[in-house]
């Protein structure tokens, strides 16, 4: 039996791949738990041949080995570079539907990927929503070159206050290193700090070692929320 959240998550997904994802599309497949679910969405329609001549360009070596096993058609942003429609998860996300991503460390190609997408959804369970960023997740994750980790810390820290924490990896004695072969830094983000996303994602990105901030701004059309009570 799924637990109640991966449960409103299949749900969302599933929705969402229903609604739109049809015969012929270009389609970007995001990263984490929530897409696992989309992935199985998608294989079951596909398996039974009511979805032809889709190609899927994964954000991460995960959502490609899915993809793989699934038999689904996968592809890159070199061989695809025009996408349909990119769909993904989130960590967290606002009524302007501005997300924080990058919890499982995939976000510089979730980026880059939504990049080349003509639309983009966020499937998501209700845990997700807030009321602003921060507010639930606390952290915003910033990928950064491993060279430059410490002084990018210390810049963060020192302009905009609050913590950088470089994340380590689980049972392991060493960082995490992301599908780029970087480090990513969880950044607690201050609550008295300001709401102007785009201006921060502007400054953290121009700092020498970072790679991309988790700050999806203003590029979600629409997110779909599994909700605990089984609607979406
Ligand atoms: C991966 O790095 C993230 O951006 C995911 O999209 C996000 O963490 C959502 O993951 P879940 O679907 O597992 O909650």
């Amino acid at each position: 039996k799924r637990n109640p959240v991966d449960a409103a998550k299949r749900r969302a997904a599933f929705y969402c791949a229903e609604k739109h994802v049809s015969d012929g599309c270009h389609l970007g497949v995001g990263s984490g738990s929530t897409i696992r679910h989309f992935v199985d969405s998608l294989a079951a329609r596909f398996k039974e041949g009511k979805l032809k001549n889709i190609v899927c360009v994964p954000t991460s070596i995960q959502t490609r080995q899915w993809l793989l096993e699934a038999g689904l058609p996968v592809s890159d942003v070199e061989q695809t570079p025009e996408l349909d429609l990119c769909v993904d998860g989130a960590d967290e996300i606002d009524p302007a539907l501005n997300c924080i991503k990058g919890g499982g460390g995939c976000l510089t190609q979730e980026k880059i990927v939504q990049s080349c997408a003509r639309r983009f959804i966020v499937v998501v369970d209700q845990s997700k929503k807030s009321s602003r960023l921060g507010e639930h997740y606390k952290n915003l994750p910033i990928e950064v070159v491993p060279f430059g980790y410490a002084s990018v810390k210390r810049k963060i820290e020192a302009s905009e206050g609050g913590k950088c924490v470089l994340r380590m990896a689980k049972q392991k004695c060493g960082p995490v290193v992301t599908d780029n072969n970087n480090y990513i830094i969880d950044w607690e983000i201050p609550k008295e700090g300001s709401k102007d996303w785009s201006a921060l994602h502007t400054r953290l990105v121009v700092i020498p070692g970072v790679v991309e901030t988790g700050l999806f701004i203003g590029v979600a059309e629409r997110a779909y929320f599994g909700m605990e009570d089984g609607s979406v």
